[in-house]
């Protein structure tokens, strides 16, 4: 029992200290930046991944606009992809972050903002590296 509620604590810790708060440089060639908005709500987050010539990220940064929910999935999920390479993070799944989290089913939309914002700083990163890759 005292294992389930030390995991519950960390958890919880993710609401009242999110990791990864911050910003990157958007300009730097090897950083990705996803914006996403959830319809539900209007709420909007922006993560930005960093990647080295691997294909793993390094570094992990976010900034929600948001409800708590939000804001506590997009640090869960910037703890889980750092280390990660691209195609592993693509895979993540707003459900596990929201099983992981015990995110009620209202809440689920909170969560798909994480899943939606690491997609979309993978796709910009691979744009941006494809437009740097093209032959002038
Ligand atoms: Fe607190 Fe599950 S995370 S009850
Ligand atoms: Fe809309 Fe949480 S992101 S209520």
């Amino acid at each position: 029992a005292s294992l389930v509620r030390a995991y519950h604590e960390r958890v919880h810790d993710h609401y009242e200290n999110p990791r990864n708060v911050g910003t990157l440089d958007k300009n730097d060639p090897n950083v990705g930046t996803g914006l996403v908005g959830a319809p539900a709500c209007g709420d909007v987050m922006r993560l930005q991944i960093k990647v080295d010539d691997n294909g793993k990220i390094v570094d992990v940064k976010f900034k929600t606009f948001g409800c708590g929910s939000a804001i506590a999935s997009s640090s869960y999920a910037s703890e889980m992809v750092k280390g990660m390479k691209l195609d592993e993070a693509k895979n993540i799944r707003n459900t596990d972050i929201a099983k992981d989290l015990c995110l009620p089913p209202v809440k689920l939309h909170c969560s798909m903002l994480a899943e939606d914002a690491i997609k979309s700083a993978i796709n910009d990163y691979r744009k941006k590296k494809s437009l740097q890759a093209r032959p002038n």
